[in-house]
C-alpha cells in the first residue's frame, strides 16, 4: 500500500518528501502548466529533487513521436515513469517501452476493460480515474474492485494506481477496493494527516498534563 503525490509544485513535493510518507509522484501537462514556468525546466527541477518513481506524460499525437518523446524523458533519470494515455497507439507504446524495461503508467483509464488491455500490454501502473467519473455520475471505485479482482485471479503484476482523487473518503474507498497506490493532490494529502478531534484531543491532554505536573513539567 503506497501513496503518491499528484503535483508539479516543488514546495509541495519537498514538504511531502520531508514527511517520508510518499513513495512516488505523478504529474500531467495540466499540473505542469499550472506552475507557470517552462515545461522542460519544471520537469527537470522535479527530477532534481526526487529519487522516487515520477510519472511524466507523453503528449505527442503520432506513434513515432510518442516513442521519441518517451525515450527522451526516460533518458533523464531511471526514476522516470512514462505516463501514456490509454489508446491504441498508447498501448503499442507500452509494449515497446516494456521490452526496453522502461516503466509505464497508463493514464485516463475509465473502464475495467481498458485496465485489462493495459495489463496485457505490460504496463507497470494503470491509473483508473475516480473523480472525473463521479462528476458524470459513474462509480469509479467499482472499476477498481473489478480490476483488482481480475489482476489477482490472473497474477497480473501491473499496479493499480487510483487517480483523480478529490476527497479523503475516495482515498479510503480506493484502498478498500484494492488499489495498490493512491495518488493525491497535496491538499488531500494534508487532509489525511489530521482530524479536528485529534487536534482538540492533543490540546486537552497537554492542558491536563500541565495541571498535574505544572507548566515547567
Ligand atoms: C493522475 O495521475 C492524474 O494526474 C490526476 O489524478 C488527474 O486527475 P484530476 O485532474 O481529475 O485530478
Amino acid at each position: 500500500m503506497k501513496i503518491f503525490l499528484d503535483t508539479a509544485n516543488l514546495s509541495e513535493i519537498k514538504n511531502a518528501l520531508d514527511d517520508g510518507l510518499i513513495s512516488g509522484l505523478t504529474t500531467n501537462p495540466t499540473l505542469v502548466a499550472k506552475e507557470g514556468k517552462d515545461y522542460q525546466e519544471t520537469v527537470d527541477s522535479i527530477l532534481n529533487i526526487t529519487n522516487i518513481p515520477t510519472s511524466i506524460e507523453v503528449v505527442s499525437d503520432n506513434f513515432e513521436q510518442m516513442v521519441e518523446e518517451s525515450i527522451k524523458y526516460a533518458a533523464l533519470s531511471p526514476q522516470v515513469v512514462i505516463k501514456i494515455p490509454c489508446s491504441r497507439d498508447g498501448l503499442k507504446l507500452v509494449r515497446v517501452l516494456s521490452k526496453k524495461e522502461i516503466k509505464t503508467n497508463v493514464t485516463l483509464v475509465y473502464t475495467a476493460n481498458q485496465a485489462f488491455l493495459s495489463g496485457i500490454a505490460g504496463a507497470t501502473y494503470i491509473s483508473p480515474f475516480i473523480n472525473r467519473l463521479k462528476q458524470i455520475s459513474t462509480d469509479g471505485i467499482n472499476n477498481i474492485e473489478k480490476i483488482s479482482s481480475v489482476f489477482a485471479k490472473h497474477s497480473v503484476d501491473t499496479k493499480i494506481l487510483a487517480a483523480s482523487i478529490r476527497d479523503s473518503y475516495q482515498v479510503t474507498e480506493a484502498f478498500l477496493a484494492g488499489a495498490d497506490i493512491v495518488t493525491l493532490p497535496y491538499s488531500i494529502y494534508t487532509e489525511l494527516l489530521s482530524h479536528p478531534l485529534t487536534e482538540t484531543g492533543i490540546t486537552t491532554f497537554r492542558e491536563d498534563y500541565e495541571k498535574v505536573v505544572g507548566v515547567e513539567g
